[in-house]
This record gives C-alpha cells, structure tokens and sequence, in this order.
C-alpha cells in the first residue's frame, strides 16, 4: 500500500477520484489537502470533507491556497455548477483540520521514510508547489508526483492549456523543477476516460451505496463536452488515481515538458516533446493510452465496495 497526499478541488470528477481512491487497497490515503479551483476554497473544501464524510472514511482534510502562486483565482463554474458537484448536494462532512496545507504536506514528509510517499495532484498544484519550494530536500521523501495536469494539444480551458496548468502554471514549474519523478495525466489520456449515458447506467446496475449512487448522479449532471463531440464528458481525475490502483490499464512513455510561463496567450500550456526535438532530458513519465472499458470497470468495482 502506497502512502498518498491526494491535493484537489472538488470538483465532480475529484469527488469520484476521492471515493476511487477511498475504495483502493494499493492507496494509504493519508492526507487531503485541497486548493480552490473548480470553485471557490471555501466550497471544495467543505464538499471534499463532504464527499469523505459519504463513504465514512477519516482522513485530514487540510485547506490550502485559495489562488494561484501570481494572481487570482478564477474558477470553473461551466463544467462543475456554483457548487463545485454540479448541484447534487451531499450531506455536511466533518470538519477540516485547523491547519494550512503546505505545512501538513510538509510535516508528512518530514515524517516519513525516503523515497515513500506519493503526491497525487488533481487541482492547480498551488499546495504542492508551495511545500516543496519552501523546503526542497523534502523532495527526497517522494516517491512519484502523478498529477492530472496538461494537454499535448488543445487546451479545455484556454485554446492552449489545461484548466489545472492554465491555473497555476509556476506552480506546475516548480513540480517539473523539483527533482522528484513526476508522471502526467494530460486532457488526451482523459478524454478516453469517456462518461457516456451507457456507462453510467452500467455503473447504476451495480447497485452499491450512497456513493456509488451519488457518483452516478454527479456524472449525470456534468454537460457533455462538445471539444470531444458531444457524447460525454471526459472523467479526469479518476484517471490519477487509477494510475496508481492499475497500472496495467495504462501505457506511459518518457517525454521532456515544460509549461509556458509567458503571459501570452500560450500561457499554461505543456510543450510536450516525446521525440528529443527540444534537445531536452525527458523529465515526465506522460501517460498516453487508457484501457477505458477496464478503467470504468475498476471504477464500478471498487465505488461499490463503499458505504
Ligand atoms: C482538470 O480541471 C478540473 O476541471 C478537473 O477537476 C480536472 O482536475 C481537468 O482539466
Ligand atoms: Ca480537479
């Protein structure tokens, strides 16, 4: 069992990504620290103690940055509704810890043993960044960054970048630059994690408990994405976590990333090089083929086993 800092924003796609990780026997689930992203700070973190509190799980939820390392926050009400679950209310969690996440991320680290720990990141990776920049021999504690984060392509939030890098792109620098293996999860991985009505009424016929019921209803509810053709919409940030539950649904390659730090309209945007052309080392394992009818059966199996 792997040792997990799961970083996120729930998020309809982070509420089904935390109950996966949950439900999974090859994740330690031992902190949850959360950014604003999908919505406001306030709001994923009551709905990440919230979607915690459905499946009956105690875990530290630790709020974090509520913007950006530059500046402000701006939110995905679009996709994710004012609420941040596309309007399915869940009963109140418990309550977070009084604490900042960066300095829980930090303290984690410092307590564990070298090379053991995995940050898995699927919101703008503010928290990440900050602990690791304001203590960087820390990165020696990590075992593997996975985050959901970039596209090789076209963006989904600007023309050229993915929300979470187009949110925080220092940050994502900052985890690029830090030493550790990071493995990437990027918008063409997800969109072959596709949430078609058939899929969801395949997951409904599995029966299950509230979670695996309120998983279905959020993917309900969450619009179909036209970028991919109308027929669904793309389950990111399961896919991390997945990454990490099984492996062998995956097929991952070395590639040299950076993400574009300018202030122009390419900013956030991962230039992704899988051929050398950029002359750079390859610094990210990119994960780029999903075996997506074995995913959403991992996904059905596992939701099931909860509350
Ligand atoms: C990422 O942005 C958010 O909208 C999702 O939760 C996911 O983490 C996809 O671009
Ligand atoms: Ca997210």
């Amino acid at each position: 069992r792997r040792p997990v800092i799961l970083d996120c924003d729930p998020g309809t796609d982070d509420a089904v990504a935390l109950w996966l990780a949950l439900a999974s026997p090859e994740i330690d689930l031992r902190l949850v620290t959360v950014a604003g992203g999908n919505a406001g700070l306030d709001r994923t973190v009551q709905n990440a103690c919230a979607v915690i509190g459905l499946a009956g799980a105690v875990v530290p939820v630790v709020p974090g940055a509520d913007r950006p390392l530059l500046g402000g926050f701006r939110g995905d009400g679009a996709v994710h509704g004012a609420d941040g679950l596309a309007g399915i209310g869940l009963p109140p969690g418990p309550p977070p810890v009084r604490a900042v996440a960066a300095d829980a991320i930090r303290t984690m680290l410092r307590e564990a043993r070298p090379g053991s720990v995995t940050l898995l990141g699927i919101a703008p990776a503010t928290n990440l960044a900050l602990a690791l920049a304001t203590e960087p021999a820390l990165a020696d504690r990590v075992q593997e960054v996975v985050l959901m984060a970039g596209a090789w392509g076209e963006g989904n939030w600007t023309p050229s970048a993915e929300f979470n890098a187009a949110s925080d792109p220092e940050a994502l620098a900052v985890l690029l630059g830090a030493g550790i293996a990071v493995t990437l999860v990027t918008l063409e991985l997800t969109a072959q994690a596709l949430v078609t009505p058939g899929r969801i009424a395949s997951l409904r016929a599995l029966g299950g408990g509230a979670c695996l019921r309120t998983a279905c209803d959020i993917m309900a509810a969450v619009p179909p994405s036209r970028r991919l053709g109308g027929e669904g919409h793309p389950l990111h940030d399961p896919c991390a976590v997945a990454w990490l539950a099984m492996p062998e649904l995956f097929h991952a390659v070395p590639a040299a990333v950076a993400v574009d730090l300018g202030p122009g309209p390419a900013r956030g945007r991962t230039h992704i090089d899988r051929w050398g052309r950029s002359g750079a080392a390859p610094n990210v394992t990119l994960v780029e083929a999903l075996d997506a009818d074995g995913f959403f059966a991992l996904l059905g199996g596992r939701l099931a086993r909860l509350p």
